[in-house]
């Protein structure tokens, strides 16, 4: 992994901090990586990472795939079955909406995995892109998909002004019960 520079896009707050309820040393899927930024992260704090993209170029220029780190290219929304397996302590998605992979990530995800989730709602359009309704959640909409297969921690949505005025959605759960949070 090369040092990070100034030009790389900070991680979202809402994964670092959340990203701490992961088991320690466990396995986490990046799931639409782009450059990494979330990978690294997860990388630095002795995680394991799957970090996976239709495009990996910018992965492959920031992270070294090692025993640590494997990068997929893949296209998630070719029709193809999921192939990305399972048993992922953690699971990060960022900036990417593609709805016919949610039963995927409930699926994935070991006993007590966290899913991190933060993206783009409804709203969004007057900050700029993405402005399609079709990449951008509905009121609630993370809640009401995970809610019922999964336990709820933490539930955000609303406009934030870091790092640019934007519309977004965030949820952190966990399958199966309830876990210790501080
Ligand atoms: C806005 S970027 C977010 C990247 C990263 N999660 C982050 O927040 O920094 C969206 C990413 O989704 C990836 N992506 C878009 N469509 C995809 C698809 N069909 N299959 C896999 N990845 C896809 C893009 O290549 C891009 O890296």
């Amino acid at each position: 992994m090369r040092p990070p520079t100034e030009f790389d896009p900070p991680p979202s707050p809402w994964i670092e901090r959340y990203a701490a309820l992961i088991r320690a040393g466990g396995r986490v899927l990046d799931l639409a990586a782009g450059g990494g930024r979330h990978t690294r992260l997860l990388l630095a704090r002795g995680y394991s990472v799957v970090a996976a993209d239709r495009d990996t170029t910018a992965l492959r220029s920031a992270i070294t795939d090692d025993a640590a780190c494997r990068t997929v290219a893949l296209d998630l929304e070719n029709g193809e079955a999921w192939r990305l397996g399972g048993g992922y302590d953690g699971i990060v998605v960022t900036n990417y909406l593609y709805r016919p992979v949610f039963a995927d990530l409930v699926a994935a995800l070991a006993p007590a995995g966290v899913l991190l989730y933060e993206t783009f709602m409804l709203g969004n359009e007057r900050f700029g892109k993405p402005s399609n309704p079709d990449f951008l959640l509905r009121p609630n909409e993370l809640i009401e998909a995970f809610m019922p297969h999964l336990t709820v921690v933490a539930f955000e949505q609303g406009i934030v002004s870091r790092p640019r005025p934007a519309a977004i959605q965030r949820l952190v759960a966990i399958k199966g019960g309830i876990i210790a949070v501080d």
